[in-house]
């Protein structure tokens, strides 16, 4: 199973990068497999550490993939990094091993703490669409129009029905960058 999370690491001047990341549990492991070239890849290598944000804010994934990066953190407490404040809870951890790979590595990490600040509330549907929409934005490059546009008008169903002012808010960061790529597709990718 893939989990979608928000990675926080840190580079060699503590300067934090937040970045959406599909993560694999594999026994005691963490597995993050980021893409070549990637800032969170140089983190994790120069660093060793990671922070595992699960959040229900869905405007971070949203943001990320839109070029706002902002997000408020806080020290993380047992490893080198930055917790994400909008985290429900968070993982800290050490990279254990990396598997090296042209395209996309395997970095292997372990828990050193974690850390819950709010229950889980529930399943939302516009949540899981403005996910699904971010992933869609950030392969723009690779999609056709027309599977681009068939996609957003099924997603549009569960944001209509369930989003509230966040998941809105996020909906339209991705809409807004879904329009320019269409109209100017050669100045985003
Ligand atoms: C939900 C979601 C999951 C993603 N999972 C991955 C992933 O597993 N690996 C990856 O390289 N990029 C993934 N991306 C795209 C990255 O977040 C995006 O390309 C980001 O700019 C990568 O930054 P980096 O330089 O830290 O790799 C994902 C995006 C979204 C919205």
């Amino acid at each position: 199973m893939i989990f979608e999370v928000i990675v926080s690491t840190v580079d060699e001047h503590d300067v934090v990068h937040i970045a959406p990341m599909g993560i694999r549990y594999i026994d005691d492991f963490v597995v993050i497999a980021p893409f070549k070239p990637s800032q969170t890849l140089h983190n994790l290598e120069v660093t060793g550490t990671a922070v595992v944000n699960i959040t229900d804010d869905v405007r971070v994934y949203a943001g990320c993939i839109t070029g706002r990066t902002n997000w408020p953190t806080r020290p993380a407490t047992h490893a080198k990094g930055r917790v994400l404040e909008a985290a429900i809870n968070h993982q800290e951890l050490e990279v254990k091993r990396v598997v090296d790979d042209e395209l996309r590595p395997k970095v292997y990490l372990s828990q050193v703490h974690r850390s819950s600040t709010k229950p889980f509330p529930g399943f939302n549907r516009a949540q899981a669409a403005v996910i699904e929409s971010a992933i869609l934005v950030s392969r723009l490059h690779m999609l056709p129009e027309d599977k681009i546009n068939a996609e957003l008008a099924y997603l549009q169903i569960a944001i209509d029905k369930t989003a509230g002012p966040r998941e809105l808010e996020a909906w339209q960061w991705l809409t807004d960058a879904i329009d320019e790529f269409c109209s100017h597709p050669a100045k985003l990718n």
